[in-house]
């Protein structure tokens, strides 16, 4: 038997992304270990998350170090411990810096709650309702050097609805990132998806536009599945 993929996933906040990768493992949907648990902030719900589930949990806290680098060094140097296969960052709130995301390239991918490359950064739910689009999503990718700019693996649509605030289409969006996170983990997993030269292999060949998830929960390459 081949050793379990082993994922570290990168969590500032509430944690349901990782709690989707947990529930995704333990009902047999996800082939995979989740190894360590890290954070920016020591009061991370998700830090508590992984406790429950008895994995590794560490955080350092920026300010408890003299610079960014410092910073990043230390978390890094946790995750590395571990020996994950990939590094996910999931609602990981920093920015991360080029000699780290360097030293990862092709293996740290983030979940983004947008249809990138639209609504790169913060507060993408109300840059979608400012900008008036009818579609929005989530989207994973892999990490390189431009913030929210690196390639796209896969994406989940939703409709932006009359009446939609903030909170409402973040929780729809929310509904679709767990399914696509665990969906394209499963991929990565298999290690049919990796990062040429020049973008995402799907099975060795270049991937033209990013996976689509369908509603019942499987990717599709959206140039042989039409709507
Ligand atoms: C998600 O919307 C993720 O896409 C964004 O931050 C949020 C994190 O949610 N980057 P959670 O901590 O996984 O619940």
């Amino acid at each position: 038997m081949p050793a379990p993929y082993r994922i570290a996933v990168l969590a500032s906040g509430r944690g349901s992304n990782l709690q989707a990768i947990l529930d995704a493992i333990t009902t047999g949907r996800l082939d995979a270990q989740v190894a360590g648990v890290f954070s920016d902030r020591p009061a991370a719900p998700a830090l508590e998350r992984a406790r429950t589930a008895r994995i590794p949990a560490f955080a350092a806290e920026p300010r408890d170090f003299g610079s960014r680098d410092a910073h990043e060094a230390e978390l890094f140097g946790h995750v590395a411990r571990v020996e994950p296969d990939l590094v996910v960052c999931a609602g990981y709130m920093r920015l991360i810096g080029a000699a780290t995301v360097e030293a990862w390239t092709g293996r740290m991918v983030n979940i983004h709650p947008s249809l990138l490359p639209a609504f790169k950064g913060l507060h993408t739910h109300r840059q979608a309702l400012q900008a008036g689009v009818a579609e929005h999503g989530c989207s994973v990718h892999y990490v390189t050097a431009e913030l929210d700019g690196g390639p796209v693996v896969s994406q989940a649509r939703v409709p932006v609805l009359p009446g939609d605030d903030e909170p409402a289409l973040a929780a729809r969006v929310l509904g679709r990132e767990h399914p696509l996170l665990v969906a394209t983990l499963r991929l990565l997993a298999s290690r049919r998806v990796e990062l040429g030269p020049s973008g995402v292999l799907l099975d060795g060949e270049p991937l033209a536009a990013p996976l689509r998830l369908d509603s019942a929960g499987v990717l599709h390459r959206p140039d042989l599945q039409p709507d």
